[in-house]
């Protein structure tokens, strides 16, 4: 978001106005979203010319785009804000300039993006980074990853991953006036992915001695195995996160052969080995039954294909986490999820509230009635939106209770 964002609004605001986009009845400020929503479809068909005119892969234009209204480390009253590495992986640090005596809390945030996009320091990240540091009196640790098409699983996780271990050694965390006893694991969309996973791991990690007290998980994307719940089909050409952009997405993130991308589209992608697997993502037994409202359940169909034993990541554990067995999950620390009504995501979300409870671990949900994918990504001028406002507020405030 900010500066390029600003120049697409403004560049095409007009045009914009002009192009018809169905909204869902309970979501404010259309004129806005509108506009906002057409600055995403322009992006897009740039992007796909771009590639199809050879000149770019997709995600590396969209990058680009998005990546324009970047803000430096820049420290302000309330918080010194500087860039640095942890164990070679590149974060921007936010620690709080209030003197107290008191240990800090410590939140570590996982940027989204698909795995292909994004990056700590856009303005939006970059702002509520701020927000939560200053409100919480917490030191908070905001992470790059290599990104796709370039690297593919299990990089963007094991990038995460250095930089969490590396922040959770006693002596870094006593460098940082971080009380080890209130350390918050989170992350939106691919980095709520991220998260999930990053908490799975550590809890079989022998070196890491320390306890993650909370694990947030916004919007998260949690398995790709059934990309045909109901919050797909309804949502289907939602903006901002589209079904078409968000299979892509998962299948750049093991690989750059558009094969994968077109058995994901058709439901071929898991093979029969793997069938057992399903009942981890079976939404018929994992959804309340408002979510399942007016969709009938089959079976899935396991395909044939082999893509499975080339890119083998998508029925890995540490990046599908909802296909971890409940004896694990049993482990997990409070878990906060936030779910958004008009979202392909929100049934991944859903469904890991069903596993978590159902395998006893205490789980906080905010489902966002009037809510879409990315909305934490709508806090600055000019694309502040007031449901991304309330809920990145309330959510701050319940950290601010809980951590
Ligand atoms: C600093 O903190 C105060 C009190 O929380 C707040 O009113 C002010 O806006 C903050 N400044 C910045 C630059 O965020
Ligand atoms: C999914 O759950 C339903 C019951 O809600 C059950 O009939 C069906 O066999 C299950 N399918 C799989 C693949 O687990």
């Amino acid at each position: 978001m900010g500066n390029s964002t600003l120049c697409f609004l403004i560049s095409f605001a007009l045009l914009a106005y002009y192009i018809y986009t169905p909204l869902p009845d309970n979501i404010e400020e259309t004129w806005k979203l509108t506009v906002i929503c057409n600055s995403f479809k322009i992006m897009h068909y740039l992007a796909t010319s771009t590639e199809m005119l050879g000149l770019a892969h997709y995600m590396d234009v969209i990058y680009t785009i998005t990546n324009q209204g970047n803000v430096g480390p820049i420290s302000d009253e309330n918080v010194t804000v500087t860039d640095t590495t942890f164990n070679g992986i590149p974060v921007r640090l936010y620690v709080p300039k209030r003197k107290s005596d008191k240990l800090k809390r410590g939140v570590f945030h996982i940027h989204g993006g698909g795995w292909c996009v994004g990056d700590k320091a856009m303005n939006d990240y970059d702002l509520f980074s701020r927000w939560t540091a200053n409100r919480l009196d917490a030191v908070v640790v905001s992470t790059n990853y290599r990104l796709a098409p370039k690297y593919h699983f299990p990089v963007q996780f094991e990038d995460v991953y250095t930089a969490v271990r590396w922040f959770l050694q006693r002596q870094i965390l006593e460098k940082y006036g971080v009380d080890p006893s209130r350390i918050c694991i989170s992350g939106d969309s691919a980095g709520g992915n991220l998260a999930a996973a990053v908490n799975q791991q550590l809890l079989d990690d022998p070196d890491v001695k320390i306890k993650i007290k909370i694990q947030s998980l916004l919007y998260p994307a949690l398995q790709s195995l059934d990309m045909d719940l109901p919050s797909y089909r309804e949502n289907k050409h939602m903006l901002i996160l589209q079904k078409s952009l968000m299979v892509r997405f998962w299948s750049e993130y093991f690989t750059t052969d558009r094969a994968l991308e077109e058995a994901m589209i058709s439901s071929r992608h898991v093979p029969v080995e793997s069938s057992h697997l399903f009942k981890f993502v079976n939404w018929s037994a994992l959804l309340p039954e408002k979510f399942k409202k007016g969709h009938v359940y089959a079976n899935p169909i396991p395909g044939t294909s082999d893509l499975a034993k080339k890119y083998p990541g998508y029925l890995d554990v540490r990046a599908a986490p909802l296909l971890t067995a409940d004896t694990r999950l049993r482990r997990l620390p409070l878990t906060y999820i936030m779910t958004c009504q008009h979202d392909v995501l929100r049934d991944d979300g859903l469904m890991y509230v069903s596993r978590l409870r159902q395998a006893g671990v205490q789980v906080v949900h905010e489902h966002v009635e009037d809510g879409f994918h990315g909305i934490l990504s709508f806090l600055s001028f000019p694309t502040a939106l007031n449901v991304g406002l309330r809920v990145g507020n309330e959510y701050i405030s319940w950290l601010k209770e809980n951590l």
